[in-house]
């Protein structure tokens, strides 16, 4: 094979791509070969440790749309496949259809929040794929047109992904309650929160099914968390890094139960944006920071909980009857205003999926849709 295009180095080699050479380390490219993956069970069928040395080409090229390796220390040659190579060129990894770009919004979203029958979701890819697009877009969506029975909602959440117990069990109701475990379960006001911060990972996708609501008041508030924690992070970024650099302890007890663990309440990645957000005044456990810390982390605590209840980050709704309202409880954060318990009947029934399975059902449904 000529090397003439290739520029071999110690540990990996300038590829001619497209848009110039780019660098790609031995180990990955040996990693990265199609026999790697086994066709029938989609596993990998190639452990880079086994090999007796590390991986070294003795020659490479270019054959129709794959890029073909001859290893040093190996019989056979490699087959890497072209396409995969910009795209790691391009973007630093292999693209994915789930990798939508987020749209972040405000208190004025309710006109342009997706809406997708019970029926659609259930009985084609396309309900599927518009939903779970949705949740991975906006972070919301309603789901309109529940089955008025005890199966609805298990068979919602199962075109979706599995449902995923919480310290709740698998299901959970929102209606008061003689001795509530939860101030869910009252009819007073339920200040913006996200669900169950106090578990080790809190649930990922939240669904609630209005069965029933007939109450004056107890209107639902959504907001996008990464809207209000954009916003803090333009008109105070001190405070924007301390929340996003601080663990804080949540709990969730009762008779039975005693969940505790610690969350950033700015969840941020590598490159500092924000990805998602965790607060729950009503599941907060005493703050252990140190004491001298507090005194700049609460007034920074306090600013973010405040700018969660102006009205430019706040959508309000009345939750229908046979509604579903969907959420990424990593992101959307949500309350509910007070309510007269007393002027009728308000019962809402909850449960969970998981993210990644959710993305899962985007990825598959996308493509037969
Ligand atoms: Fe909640």
């Amino acid at each position: 094979m000529a090397n003439t295009e290739f520029e071999m180095q110690d540990n990996g080699v300038l590829v001619p791509l497209s848009n110039g050479p780019k660098y790609f380390n031995y180990y990955w490219l040996r990693d990265a070969s199609i026999a790697s993956i086994d066709p029938q069970t989609r596993e990998r069928i190639f452990d880079v440790s086994h090999l007796p040395t590390a991986p070294r080409p003795t020659g490479m090229a270019f054959k129709n749309d794959m890029l073909v390796i001859d290893w040093e220390a190996e019989d056979t040659s490699s087959e890497v496949s072209l396409a995969l190579l910009e795209q790691v060129a391009a973007n630093g990894r292999a693209s994915d259809v789930a990798a939508l770009e987020r749209n972040v919004w405000y208190g004025n979203f309710l006109p342009n929040i997706s809406k997708v029958s019970q029926a659609e979701v259930i009985g084609t890819d396309a309900g599927r794929a518009a939903l779970t697009r949705a949740l991975i877009v906006d972070g919301i969506a309603i789901v309109t047109d529940m089955e008025p029975t005890e199966e609805s909602l298990p068979n919602l959440v199962e075109a979706i992904g599995p449902v995923t117990p919480s310290g709740e069990g698998l299901f959970f109701n929102v209606r008061v309650e003689i001795n509530p475990t939860n101030l869910a379960f009252t009819a007073g006001p339920l200040e913006m929160h996200t669900d169950l911060p106090g578990e080790e990972a809190a649930p990922g996708v939240q669904f609630l099914h209005c069965i029933e609501n007939t109450v004056d008041g107890g209107a639902s508030l959504f907001l996008d968390g990464v809207a209000v924690a954009m916003a803090l992070k333009a008109e105070d970024p001190e405070a924007f890094d301390l929340l996003a650099s601080h663990k804080i302890p949540f709990f969730y007890r009762h008779d039975k139960i005693d969940y505790r663990s610690h969350q950033r309440v700015i969840e941020t990645d590598q490159d500092g944006n924000v990805t998602g957000v965790t607060i729950s005044q009503h599941l907060q456990d005493n703050m252990d920071l140190p004491q001298e810390l507090l005194d700049v982390y609460y007034p920074a605590f306090v600013k973010f909980i405040r700018m969660m209840q102006e009205d430019r980050f706040v959508m309000k709704f009345r939750s229908e009857a046979g509604n579903c309202v969907v959420f990424d409880n990593h992101r959307i954060v949500h309350g509910r205003e007070g309510y007269v318990a007393e002027s009728g009947s308000r019962h809402l029934r909850g449960c969970y999926t998981d993210r990644a399975a959710m993305r899962s059902t985007y990825r598959i449904a996308s493509q037969k849709a």
